[in-house]
């Protein structure tokens, strides 16, 4: 039985984005997709996993190093902005009812128990998401790519949301679902609660398969 005290303590919540709040990583998949198929290679759901939590340029990187191809930096831009512009017709379709199960609801809760809330995500499209699926309003800090420079698994992205609910890190629980960003969390000296796959998630404290068994 997983230990949830650490839950009853926490002063701040301090949630990841694609993965936890909502599965994105669809779209992200489809937009690289068809990126990789233009440059005339395939690209795998398997190959996905390997970009969660990863930066976008990141995982641009990783993506050419499956086709074994290489780029100058202006291509690299190029071609990230292109994706971009792909990612961003999808999500921009996004629904409230894709919020993933219980999310609404445990947000709520914490607003209602006087808990800081705070977004803490890699993603550069974090606002508008959160703007698409109607939940801006339940955060009391929002720290996505735009707002740092180093990517997890640095704790920056975390220490900076946890600052901005004028919280120590130590009184901040981290929810992630990808490898990177647990290292991050706990790096920021935070809880961790793993939310998805387990085989991603060994270092988390605790691990659920999503809020909603929360
Ligand atoms: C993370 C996703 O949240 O954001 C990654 O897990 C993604 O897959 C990263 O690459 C950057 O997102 P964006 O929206 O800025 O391209
Ligand atoms: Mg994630």
């Amino acid at each position: 039985m997983p230990d949830y005290s650490m839950l009853q303590q926490m002063k701040g919540a301090i949630f990841d984005l694609d993965g936890v709040i909502v599965d994105t990583a669809k779209y992200h998949y489809l937009a690289w997709r068809s990126l990789a198929s233009e440059l005339g290679f395939d690209f795998t759901e398997a190959d996905n996993e390997r970009l969660k939590g990863v930066s976008r340029m990141r995982s641009l990187d990783i993506l050419l190093d499956i086709g074994g191809l290489e780029f100058t930096e202006d291509e690299k831009l190029a071609m990230a902005d292109k994706k971009n512009g792909l990612y961003v017709d999808y999500i921009s379709r996004l629904e409230e009812s894709e919020l993933l199960p219980g999310v609404r609801e445990y947000l709520i809760r914490l607003r209602g128990c006087g808990i800081g809330i705070a977004l803490g995500s890699a993603s550069k499209n974090a606002q508008f998401i959160l703007d698409k699926l109607n939940i801006a309003g339940m955060f009391d800090a929002v720290v996505d790519g735009n707002k740092v420079s180093r990517a997890k698994p640095d704790p920056e992205v975390f220490l900076t949301a946890a600052r901005g609910l004028g919280l120590q890190p130590y009184e901040c629980v981290v929810f992630e679902d990808a490898e990177a960003g647990v290292a991050a969390g706990k790096a920021a000296g935070m809880q961790v609660v793993g939310t998805g796959r387990p085989e991603a998630l060994s270092g988390a404290d605790i691990i659920v398969s999503g809020l909603h068994e929360l």
